[in-house]
């Protein structure tokens, strides 16, 4: 993640697992579980790297996330390098509709910020509040590019989106993400509603990526892949 930092925002990478077939789950939406020890030390060490780590409403909940660092010498590795021990925490929901008993909210190793819009039930807002910093736009959308831009002014300079398909795709749209992860896994799983990459087979995205692949490692049965989003050089 040695790269140029965008002064109005961080710098995004996203890191995912793929089926052979390029699903990211199954259509239940099941816990993404079918990568290799190899790839979930692989998913800390990227995780390690990064100033804040972000998620949707589905992925915390279905993967019972509580997006920490649970390997001490990454943490030790970070503090050495002048960051915290652990990533900040984001949670983005258009709904506001999350689980106050969710796994997530029960770790306080570091602070944690959701973005959502008023649509926010009292409720869970009551009940979050304790427990995170909530930021709460008028309207039915967070807007994304604002949400990057009070992230860098907090001091994140490297965001990682860990999913799920949706929050890529939001990202993808507006052209926020900057570098992505992928680990080919040998596993298909077919399936019209089963997500890809960026959610169930649906609308084009308003233009294409274009990828420039960095890295590919063979280890064991997946092949991990390292791409940077490529731009046009402004002139
Ligand atoms: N293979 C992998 O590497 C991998 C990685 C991550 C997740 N997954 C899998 O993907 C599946 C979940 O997919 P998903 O696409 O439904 O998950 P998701 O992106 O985590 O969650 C979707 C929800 O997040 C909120 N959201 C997404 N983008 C937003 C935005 N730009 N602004 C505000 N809120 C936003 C919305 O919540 P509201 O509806 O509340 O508004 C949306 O319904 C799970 O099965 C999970 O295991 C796989």
């Amino acid at each position: 993640m040695h790269a140029p930092i965008p002064a109005d925002r961080p710098f995004v990478t996203a890191n995912f697992a793929l089926t052979w077939d390029g699903r990211v789950s199954t259509r239940k939406l099941t816990p993404s579980d079918f990568s290799s020890p190899a790839d979930k030390k692989r998913l800390l060490e990227i995780r390690a790297e990064a100033d804040a780590l972000m998620v949707g409403a589905r992925t915390v909940a279905t993967d019972t996330m509580t997006m920490g660092l649970p390997v001490e010498t990454l943490r030790e590795q970070r503090v050495a390098r002048g960051q915290s021990a652990y990533p900040i925490r984001v949670l983005l929901t258009n709904s506001g509709r999350l689980n106050p008993q969710l796994r997530v909210f029960g770790a306080d190793f570091s602070p944690l910020h959701v973005f959502s819009t008023t649509r926010m039930p009292k409720p869970t807002r009551e009940a979050l509040g304790a427990k995170a910093t909530l930021h709460l736009e008028p309207g039915k959308r967070v807007d994304v590019p604002a949400m990057l831009g009070l992230l860098r002014k907090l001091g994140v300079r490297h965001l990682l989106c860990e999913g799920g398909p949706t929050v890529l795709r939001s990202l993808l749209e507006a052209d926020l993400v900057d570098a992505l992860y992928l680990t080919l896994c040998p596993r298909v799983f077919g399936g019209l509603r089963a997500p890809t990459l960026t959610g169930v087979a649906g609308s084009f995205l308003p233009k294409s990526t274009r990828l420039q692949l960095e890295e590919f490692e063979v280890l064991g049965e997946e092949c991990f892949l390292r791409y940077r989003v490529q731009r046009p050089s402004v002139l």
